[in-house]
């Protein structure tokens, strides 16, 4: 078995976006070793694609704005099955986290008289998302990376972690993974763990994600025991690039809409006006006045139908393309450019505008985007603890996408950001307490670590075995096909199996070569965590018999009142299968259902 070289810490986050990186300034801050693992090179983390903001209720822009109509809006927008606590502490703390962001360093836009501007994004009463044009989840990260690293926080980028290990008395305790560049093994062991891993969308063949979201974090929780929820909810962003195919489900800001462009078919029509449900939509109107049409809402807000949830303009624009009304690479028209003028597009968008222009040879100040719905968030994940962010495998906390509750069925476009800040801190939080308070020196089982490291280099010593590259092309066009916006039973059926298959083959993967530099390993490595999330979504879209935010089931259109009350938790099983469960949910206190009343 090859050597490893082993490091002991208080406390070890894995994954270096923005919920890892606030949780290792916060765990660093109360004097505790800390260290950052992560795959990717530092500063590099999916983070960067939430570009159109962080949604806070500042008031800026909206005085009349507060953490209460931040709270009801985010659980209308998760159609209810959210964690309310969660929901609760998200929106009263998100605007400290970014006044602390603001003296961090990061550098937002700015209102006339100089506070930090808010944009428009879809299911927000008011326009609330702090930004930096549609850059911001790289200010974010760009701002949370220098402060770390002047901190004196270790950093071991490049750095994958392929399981989590238990100490003898069921604490997780040791973290077993290796250098990407060099494929030499490595060893944590802490006295408590963060996962901060992000995503899952690279199992699906479009998608906004970049190459690190492959599941590894809600893997590896599954494997150390912990609960998941929900992972049925996955959120297709209405807007990813459609052309050319090499950019194929490249995101397309929600900041576009935010700031005024509009969405239409092939007819030249604003589509998303036949699509209001009416939970959203007192009355539509045209304004000749404004020059401009709009729905007005229970309160009496208006509002473009471009900003309606995530769920809802998805759906719509697949409806649209299916009626053979779309455009000619199978997507809508996204059109800025008859309603703002150039100097505008280029000031608010300004990586659209280079996006487009470099990629697509498309000028977005004159001509219409080609967009339609990309794999981009999983609002299911790690089932978290509101206040402390524990898990419930001891000693292992959650913070982020990799984490559930906050965002229910659908989360609104501009709340991953601030979710990131506010339970990244409280995991950071979770974790020093947890550390302080655990007696005795972690430990590891050199024969387990050694299972792990046998199990990873197994692909290299195989002969005429499967491709990992066929495997990867196989799972992502069963994910796309068969779990994908609209669901059916069969299909999901059909999915399950065609996943037990793709185990089976998984089992003989083999790859040429050595470790040093070699991605077709790298993706071997990869593909464990890859299916094991595929099996945990098609697992809850089969159990999930109704429609409910991202969660689309054709045979089942409506949603169900009796499952609108319970989470489905997934956990595995000693004898290797994974147990769903429906389980209720805690009511939420009186004067939380209250903000939710119509009329609010
Ligand atoms: O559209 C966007 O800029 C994405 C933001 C988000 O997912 O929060």
């Amino acid at each position: 078995m090859p050597e490893y070289e082993s490091h002991e810490y208080d406390v070890i986050i894995i994954g270096a976006g923005g919920a890892g990186l606030r949780a290792a300034i916060e765990a660093h801050g109360k004097g505790l070793r800390t260290a950052l693992v992560c795959k990717s090179l530092l500063g590099k983390a999916h983070t960067v694609m939430a570009e159109g903001g962080a949604a806070a209720a500042l008031g800026n822009v909206w005085p009349e704005d507060n953490w209460k109509v931040h709270f009801r809006d985010t659980m209308r927008g998760g159609k209810t099955v959210n964690n309310w606590r969660m929901a609760q502490l998200h929106a009263q703390e998100a605007p400290d986290r970014i006044y602390e962001l603001e003296a961090w360093g990061a550098l937002f836009d700015r209102t006339a008289d100089g506070r930090i501007l808010q944009r428009d994004f879809g299911g927000h009463r008011y326009a609330r998302l702090a930004h930096v044009g549609d850059r911001t989840g790289l200010e974010l990260i760009r701002t949370l990376q220098q402060r770390a690293v002047s901190l004196g926080i270790d950093v071991f980028m490049e750095c994958k972690i392929l399981k989590l290990l238990k100490d003898s008395d069921g604490q997780v305790s040791a973290a077993v993974g290796y250098w990407r560049p060099t494929g030499e093994f490595i060893v944590f062991t802490a006295k408590a763990f963060v996962l901060a891993t992000g995503s899952i969308g690279r199992s699906w063949k479009y998608t906004s994600n970049s190459w690190e979201s492959t599941g590894d974090g809600h893997a590896m929780a599954l494997w150390a025991g912990a609960d998941l929820i929900d992972m049925e909810f996955v959120q297709f962003h209405p807007t990813g690039m459609v052309w050319p195919l090499s950019v194929r489900g490249l995101l397309v800001t929600e900041g576009v809409r935010g700031d005024g462009g509009v969405l239409r078919n092939s007819d030249g029509k604003r589509f998303m006006f036949d699509y209001i449900p009416e939970m959203f939509a007192a009355e539509t109107a045209d304004s000749e006045a404004e020059g401009d049409r709009w729905y007005e809402d229970h309160t009496n807000n208006r509002r473009p139908p471009e900003l309606l949830p995530r769920d809802e303009v998805a759906r719509s624009i697949n409806s649209e393309v299916k009626a053979g009304r779309g455009s000619p690479h199978g997507g809508v028209f996204l059109d800025i450019a008859s309603r703002r003028s150039p100097e505008y597009i280029r000031r608010r968008l300004p990586s659209m505008y280079h996006q487009f222009m470099e990629l697509a040879g498309v000028d977005i100040t004159t001509e219409p985007m080609e967009v339609g719905p990309t794999c981009h968030y999983v609002m299911g994940g790690i089932r978290v603890d509101a206040e402390s962010a524990a898990t419930t495998a001891p000693g292992l906390f959650a913070a982020g996408e990799v984490a559930a509750g906050l965002h229910g069925a659908n989360r609104l476009g501009g709340n991953s950001l601030s979710d990131l800040l506010v339970f990244g801190r409280r995991a950071g939080l979770g974790a020093s307490e947890y550390a302080e308070g655990r007696t005795g020196t972690p430990s590891v089982d050199n024969s387990e670590v050694d299972s792990v490291i046998e199990g990873a280099l197994a692909p290299l010593g195989r002969d005429g075995g499967e491709s990992p590259y066929d495997l990867q092309n196989d799972l992502q066009e069963t994910m796309q096909s068969l779990v994908g916006i609209i669901r059916t039973e069969s299909e999901l059926t059909a999915a399950d199996e065609a996943l037990g298959e793709l185990d089976e083959r998984a089992a003989n993967l083999s790859v040429s070569g050595a470790t040093p530099y070699n991605p077709g390993w790298n993706l071997a490595t990869d593909l464990p965590s890859m299916l094991a999330v595929s099996r945990l979504v098609t697992g809850g879209a089969i159990q999930r018999k109704e429609s409910r935010g991202g969660h689309t089931r054709d045979d089942f259109p409506g949603p169900d009142p009796e499952m609108g009350k319970v989470n489905f938790v997934q956990r595995y099983l000693d004898t290797g299968g994974i147990e769903i469960e429906p389980t209720t949910r805690p009511e939420m206190p009186e004067e939380l259902a209250e903000l939710l009343k119509e009329g609010n």
